[in-house]
């Protein structure tokens, strides 16, 4: 990972705090590629419920895992990911799969194989990547991490205005009180509040955080 000639900006934070649209927008101004790590947890839970298995159920889950073939790539500006051939789609971020997925992603052998998704994206290109450890886990060593934070009612109406049903406080509850890779603010990360923000007030602090932690810009 160290010895790679890529490098990640890593942005953190809870549900529908504006990471994605930060992400997103970071990656066209900065011209590189942006990763949706959720998404891969995502994908997973959604093949898990399609499947009938018990998201509780560890051993089921990591023994579909096993069976899956997951293909992560990118479009030239944003990842994409497939399962045994197929794009997910909307399906992602189905009620369903926002009321499973941080059963899902509390599973850690889940995790060291999606972690290890994201840290191949590094042997490809430079990337945004979005999640919850990406600062702390999978790339601790990058100097460039923001934790996005957002006040609870800011994202809980930022969710209901994208039409999805997603108790947000729920899943940030377990997405932080997780054993393995819980949400936190990573070591040598710069907390950006994004509760009064704008999309471009966002990104203009973000890249003074970003050149202040030495990516030349
Ligand atoms: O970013 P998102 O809301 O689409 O993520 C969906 C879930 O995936 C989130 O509730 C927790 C999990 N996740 C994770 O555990 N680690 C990541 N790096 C990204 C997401």
């Amino acid at each position: 990972m160290t010895s790679s000639p890529h490098f990640a900006i890593a942005i953190d934070g809870p549900a529908a705090s504006g990471k994605s649209t930060l992400a997103h927008q970071l990656a066209t101004r900065l011209g590189l590629v942006m990763v949706n790590s959720g998404a891969m947890y995502r994908a997973v839970t959604w093949q898990v419920l399609q499947q009938n298995i018990d998201p509780h159920d560890s051993a089921a889950v990591l023994n579909l895992l096993a069976a899956l073939d997951i293909q992560c790539g990118d479009d030239g500006l944003s990842s994409t990911i497939t399962i045994n051939g197929h794009d997910p789609g909307d399906a992602l971020r189905s009620e369903a799969v926002n009321a499973n997925v941080s059963i899902i992603a509390a599973i850690p052998q889940v995790r060291d194989i999606l972690v290890a998704l994201q840290r191949d994206y590094l042997t490809r290109t430079n990337v945004v990547m979005e999640g919850r450890d990406i600062g702390s886990v999978v790339f601790p060593n990058t100097p460039y991490k923001i934790y996005v934070h957002a006040d609870e009612h800011v994202r809980a109406a930022r969710r209901s205005d994208m039409g999805e049903i997603d108790s947000v406080a729920q899943r940030d509850a377990a997405d932080s009180k997780r054993a393995t890779a819980p949400l936190m603010i990573a070591s040598g990360a710069t907390v950006l509040d994004n509760s009064h923000h704008s999309i471009e007030g966002s990104v203009t602090a973000a890249l003074a955080i970003l050149k202040q932690q030495g990516l030349p810009l």
